[in-house]
């Protein structure tokens, strides 16, 4: 059985520029998914930036899957038509995120308790559109019982794929992932299912592919923006031996990237030390590393505390960790 990657979404992080420039670098992600987009007006017009952001239907051969949060049928179509048009082969639709201001209003994985409401938007986007449509969620909101009221809606309207990240909403991102719930929810389901949550090291994978065998393709967020070469290394592709310079190679061009993308605004900063927050994980002293990034104000600054970290701190990636290959740093 083949294995597949996904990109996880990630709202800030998985831009246009970062999936050109992670797919330049890095082999074994099979598809690239965007952060996602709101607020798609009337006349379908993005803007220049949603625009610029929506990007190319492929980076380096790698398909990108533009993903969209709504509660509005209506607007769900408009996007979908507008994606289909340029060329993307899948939507991807966000039933996922946690946040009390998006779930509050229902929308994310604020829906989840609600599938009737999953039913009559799906209803009405499998009706007018022919993209490939699937689904990102939790195992529910209040609730890991809830994706058991929902499984029989996305068979039933037959989506494309199903992405689970084995959390409730109400987690956030803490406390274990709910193995035993998304065996039982994919037990039940029809169509094509993804595992995500928690894949922060090969040991991590090897976990759980011999907990799901019936699960052939792996949604990786956290894990796969701490160690870049995480897919590579899970499939068994060949990799360069000097690690560290490719990835000081990868943080480079990343920079160049996102200032020529951002006119040399100083947002670029915030940008890179959201990312190194992540990416400190697979250096040797975590902290150290990220609280050097972290204090930068200005290009220059940032460019010295680069040279300070390659300089003086190990590049140790995923396999190097002695702990579980949790995250040492908390989330935002
Ligand atoms: C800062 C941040 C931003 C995220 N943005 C999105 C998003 O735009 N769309 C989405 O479906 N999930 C988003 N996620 C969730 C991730 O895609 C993923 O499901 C989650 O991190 C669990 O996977 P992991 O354990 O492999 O990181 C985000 C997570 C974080 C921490």
């Amino acid at each position: 059985m083949t294995t597949s990657i996904y990109l996880a979404p990630f709202q800030g992080i998985t831009g246009v520029t970062f999936r050109k420039v992670y797919s330049s670098h890095f082999q074994g992600v099979d598809k690239l998914y965007t952060p996602f987009f709101t607020a798609i007006n009337n006349e379908m017009k993005l803007s220049p930036r949603k625009l610029a952001e929506l990007g190319s239907i492929s980076e380096n051969g790698v398909e990108v899957v533009p993903q969209i949060l709504s509660k509005d049928a209506e607007e769900i179509i408009r996007f979908a038509l507008f994606c289909e048009k340029q060329g993307f082969k899948e939507l991807n639709w966000n039933l996922g995120c946690p946040y009390p201001m998006v779930a509050n209003k229902k929308r994310g994985s604020g829906m989840l308790p609600y599938p009737e409401m999953v039913d009559e938007i799906l209803q009405k986007v499998m009706v007018e559109t022919s993209i490939r449509f699937s689904v990102k969620c939790r195992l529910g909101y209040f609730s890991p019982e809830e994706i058991f009221k929902l499984i029989p809606v996305f068979n039933k309207q037959r989506i494309s794929e199903l992405t689970i990240h084995a959390r409730i909403g109400k987690q956030l991102y803490s406390g274990e992932t709910d193995q035993d719930t998304f065996q039982k929810a994919i037990s039940l389901l029809s169509v094509p299912a993804v595992y995500n949550g928690d894949i922060f090291s090969l040991s991590n994978f090897q976990k759980v592919s011999d907990r799901f065998p019936a699960i052939n393709t792996w949604m990786i967020g956290r894990g796969l923006l701490s160690d870049p070469f995480l897919p590579a290394i899970i499939k068994g592709l060949p990799i360069e031996t000097d690690r560290p310079a490719t990835i000081r190679q990868f943080i480079g061009k990343l920079y160049f990237a996102y200032r020529k993308q951002l006119n040399d605004n100083p947002a670029v900063l915030g940008i890179l030390k959201e990312y190194w927050h992540y990416l400190a994980e697979s250096f040797d002293n975590p902290h150290k590393v990220f609280k050097k990034l972290k204090k930068v104000k200005k290009f220059d600054e940032y460019e010295d505390a680069v040279d300070v970290v390659f300089g003086e701190y190990e590049w140790v990636g995923s396999e190097g960790k002695t702990q579980s290959g949790e995250p040492a740093l908390s989330l935002f």
